[in-house]
């Protein structure tokens, strides 16, 4: 397996270009099984998700071409089975986002229960009960979800929480329904805003998403389409998070300010500049001391979950102590025993983690455990005296295109070393 070494004190200079979206690109992949035809995604990135997207929809009978940024997918040759195998979808959870439209398109699917993961149990009761508010007969059988039905039809739908997915596959399942769904308490992350945008390419008609209501009115057969992907904000949270960390002064294009604005927010209070300039964003702190800063993680338009490892080391380099709340996954603080190898000062109390910052980060052979630790764990890299070396970065790479080499293309000293050991 790969590992990344890295070793500390460079601060960063020059530019980095952020990818397009891996959330936003995953449901997208997912609507080209609402039509025949040939489906062409530009801006997609070199991600293993999309690869395992890919040939999951291969494995469904689509004829899939990844060129990255490049994707098209068209009709194989006809005959489908609407089927979802474990061993595909225990690779990624978000493999789930193929049952709305294979319901939708075929009036069956058989779906593995994407299972848990690191981060928590995750659920998929909400996007169970919306297809079945919808007309779907839905049984759960060794491990697969099961679902039968007509022609879907529109009906209202009240999540009892905010879900990602669940929305987008609820969105997608209404696109072909007969009638109108109403969605209500709706993720609004720009990830379903950017589905909304794809399904009325292809003759849906889709209002409020972004919103925490989404009106779909289905149709009875939909378009293949042609659509460049946002960017991916995350990943320019990451990359301004890794600027701040290690000091700098780097310019990152395609950064979706209007789209992190809870993360800008709290990087301002603890002392980062960050100004827009243009369609990118500049990110700057030479010799400013970085301010003990709390955050809790929320639904979009709060702090995301997904930038909250990022951000605690950013926290463990501030003076004093901060308070770090995660509302959203019940077990996404992996990172913290990792960091704590490195000399960082972290207590977990439940969901709250409360950083004693300010203390100097140490060199040391970490484990990466989800997408996300592992961005956290190569930015500590960054700032850690000595050699820092980040073990199976397969979860790095679901996420993040080459992330070594956009770091060393501002003056960072990482390297990846393939096939070395664990
Ligand atoms: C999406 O996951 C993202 N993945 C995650 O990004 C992100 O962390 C998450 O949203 C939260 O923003 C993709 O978009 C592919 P949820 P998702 O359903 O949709 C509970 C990354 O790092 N829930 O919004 O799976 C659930 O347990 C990944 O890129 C139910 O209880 O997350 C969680 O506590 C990690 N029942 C909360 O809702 C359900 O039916 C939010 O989960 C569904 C969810």
């Amino acid at each position: 397996m790969d590992r990344i070494v890295i070793r500390g004190g460079k601060k960063l200079y020059g530019t980095i270009r952020v990818s397009g979206a891996k959330n936003a690109a995953l449901p997208i992949l997912c609507a080209t099984l609402l039509s025949d035809g040939a489906s062409l995604l530009r801006n997609v990135p070199k991600l293993r998700d999309i690869d395992t997207t890919a040939a999951l929809l291969r494995f469904l009978g689509r004829h899939v071409e990844v060129d990255a940024p490049l994707v098209r997918v068209t009709e194989a040759n006809g005959d489908v089975r609407p089927e979802a195998p474990y061993e595909l979808v225990k690779q990624m959870r978000a493999s789930v986002l193929v049952l709305g439209p294979l319901l939708a398109r075929y009036g069956r699917a058989k779906v593995s229960l994407p299972g848990g993961c690191q981060i928590g149990s995750r659920p998929v009761d909400q996007h169970l009960k919306g297809l079945e508010a919808m007309g779907a007969k839905i049984e759960l059988r060794r491990g697969y979800i099961v679902a039968e039905s007509g022609r879907l039809r529109g009906a209202e739908v009240v999540f009892d929480i905010p879900t990602v997915t669940g929305t987008e596959n609820l969105m997608m399942a209404a696109a072909l329904a007969k009638g109108r769904t109403t969605l209500v308490n709706c993720a609004r992350e720009p990830e379903v805003e950017e589905l909304g945008r794809v399904l009325n390419k292809m003759g849906a008609r889709v209002d409020g998403a972004g919103t925490d209501v989404i009106h779909i009115h289905g149709a009875d057969t939909l378009d293949p389409f042609d659509h460049a992907i946002v960017s991916d904000r995350i990943e320019a949270g990451t990359y301004m998070v890794a600027v701040a960390a290690a000091g700098g002064d780097v310019l990152i294009e395609g950064a979706p300010l209007e789209d992190l604005e809870a993360v800008v927010a709290k990087m301002r209070k603890a002392g980062v500049e960050i100004g827009r300039e243009g369609s990118a964003v500049r990110v700057r702190r030479e010799n400013a001391p970085l301010r003990a800063v709390d955050v809790t993680t929320a639904p979009h338009p709060g702090f995301p979950t997904d930038m909250q490892a990022q951000f605690m080391v950013l926290m463990c380099l501030a003076e004093g102590p901060s308070r770090i709340v995660e509302t959203i996954f019940e077990n996404r603080f992996m990172h913290v025993p990792e960091l704590r190898r490195m000399g960082a000062d972290i207590d977990v109390d439940g969901h709250t983690a409360h950083v004693n910052g300010g203390l100097p980060l140490s060199g040391a052979q970490v484990m990466a455990t989800d997408l996300r630790a592992s961005a956290s764990l190569v930015i500590a890299g960054l700032v850690a005296a000595d050699e820092t070396q980040v073990l199976r970065v397969y979860h790095l790479d679901r996420g993040y295109e080459h992330m070594e080499r956009k770091l060393a293309a501002v003056g960072a000293d990482t390297v990846r070393m393939t096939g070395s050991g664990d």
